[in-house]
């Protein structure tokens, strides 16, 4: 029988991995979510604490797909503490996908803004000649580094890493380096996950020059199905119409980049 994506499917905790201290990927088999588009993603149920939206992450494993999670507020904390053998409820997959381009790629990824981007490197042709921009705050908070790195083994590559502090890789953001990228190589596609400023200038540097530039938004959500609007930036909601946008389209959303909406959807400068 199919599955109802919106009903919620419990799955087992089977394996916990620490990639920082605030920071943990939860491994579980699944049917269908090992093989979601970069760019879906699953609301995710933690019993007795509430439901939390949650991009699906790789595995490297047959049948198996996991969730990374940064501890944050009620949730996310919830999530990060579950151990393994541990149940969680998964409601999915839903939104749309990244429109992987090929030839030379730049994918800008901050925090657990990285988890659709490793999926993504999934999904690039042996010809492609990739540049993976990770940003962290401090060298404790850097991950993922290794496994953009053993994904692309077979492509021409390179992974760059920055830390606000300077504590490891380039000292800087993100955003700064991507200036000097986007200066020096004509991209065939650019594509971000991450914290939305850090999106927004990654938009305007690409599409200010005419490159093909994707964002997948990361907002308040509590349906994830369309329908309390919880997720809205202007006109479009996230959810049902994203979360991946096009960088034109993005150019003339008024909200993206200066206002985002609290949990009671008053609107708040950034
Ligand atoms: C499509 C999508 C995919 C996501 N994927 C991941 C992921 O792979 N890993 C991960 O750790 N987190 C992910 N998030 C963010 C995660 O859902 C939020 O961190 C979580 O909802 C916060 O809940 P909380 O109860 O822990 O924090 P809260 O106490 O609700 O909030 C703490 C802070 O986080 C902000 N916040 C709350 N909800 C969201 C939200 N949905 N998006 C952005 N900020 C929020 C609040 O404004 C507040 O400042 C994703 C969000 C979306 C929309
Ligand atoms: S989360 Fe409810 S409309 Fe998007």
């Amino acid at each position: 029988m199919q599955r109802n994506r919106d009903r919620p499917t419990i799955v087992t905790i089977e394996r916990v991995i620490d990639e920082t201290p605030t920071v943990r990927t939860l491994v579980y088999s699944d049917d269908v979510m090992p093989n979601v588009l970069p760019g879906q993603f699953a609301m995710v149920w933690v019993p007795g604490v509430n439901e939390l939206p949650m991009s699906v992450m790789i595995a490297q494993e047959p049948g198996k797909a996991a969730f990374t999670v940064r501890k944050h507020g009620l949730a996310s904390t919830g999530l990060f503490n579950i151990k393994v053998g541990d149940q969680i409820g998964i409601r999915g997959p839903y939104g749309n996908a990244f429109d992987v381009k090929h030839g030379k790629l730049l994918l800008v990824g901050g925090g657990t803004g990285l988890v659709p981007m490793m999926r993504m490197l999934t999904f690039v042709r042996s010809t492609d000649d990739v540049t993976v921009l990770i940003g962290a705050k401090s060298k404790d908070e850097v991950f993922f580094e290794d496994l953009a790195n053993r994904l692309l083994e077979g492509n021409s590559h390179k992974v760059i890493v920055s830390t606000d502090d300077g504590s490891y890789g380039q000292k800087g953001h993100v955003t700064d380096i991507l200036e000097g990228l986007v200066y020096e190589t004509r991209f065939d596609g650019i594509y971000t996950c991450g914290p939305e400023a850090m999106m927004y200038k990654t938009v305007q540097a690409a599409h200010s020059r005419g490159i093909f530039v994707q964002a997948s938004l990361e907002r308040m959500m509590k349906c994830g199905v369309g329908i309390c609007g919880s997720c809205c930036v202007g006109e479009d909601l996230v959810c049902r119409d994203g979360t991946v946008f096009d960088g034109k389209h993005l150019s003339n959303n008024k909200e993206f980049g200066h206002f985002r909406r609290s949990k009671a959807g008053i609107l708040e400068n950034y």
